[in-house]
């Protein structure tokens, strides 16, 4: 397996975490995955990523988080790419998915502890709850409500 689970990839947001250990799960399965399952497991994990990665994006864009950020665009390129890779492999081309499976797990790593260790650290630092979706808390603490009248 090119990769799996460790402390070493916790970022300490539950769901970002959950969604990073579904995801090494989906990759082992493909990788696991005899030649006949191969191009359905390669489209769970599509599936997984779409959903992983968009939210990611979503966190993002709510938080106002690098306006012209080079995190989200590392998504769409990886995304295109194994879209790419569920074409060719749907023609036949199973050693390239094999390949791409095989880069995925050390580009997941370098990733997990990069682009996604700093959004972590943001959403941490700003407040948001990724699981309601809650902006981020006042900037202005000293903010009063006011009095209802
Ligand atoms: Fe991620
Ligand atoms: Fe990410």
């Amino acid at each position: 397996m090119s990769l799996a689970w460790s402390d070493a990839l916790s970022l300490d947001l539950p769901l970002m975490d959950d969604t990073h250990r579904e995801f090494v799960d989906l990759l082992a399965a493909v990788e696991r995955a005899p030649d006949a399952d191969l191009l359905r497991a390669w489209l769970r994990l599509i599936v997984h990523t779409e959903t992983h990665f968009g939210q990611e994006d979503r966190w993002m864009q709510s938080t106002r988080y690098g306006v012209f950020n080079c995190h989200s665009m590392q998504h769409r390129v990886v995304l295109d790419a194994m879209r790419e890779g569920a074409a060719r492999g749907a023609a036949g081309a199973l050693p390239l998915m094999r390949q791409m499976a095989a880069e995925l797990g050390p580009w997941f790593i370098q990733h997990a502890q990069s682009m996604d260790a700093a959004l972590a650290l943001h959403l941490r630092s700003v407040g948001y709850d990724p699981l309601t979706g809650e902006p981020p808390r006042s900037a202005s603490p000293g903010r009063r409500p006011t009095a209802a009248g």
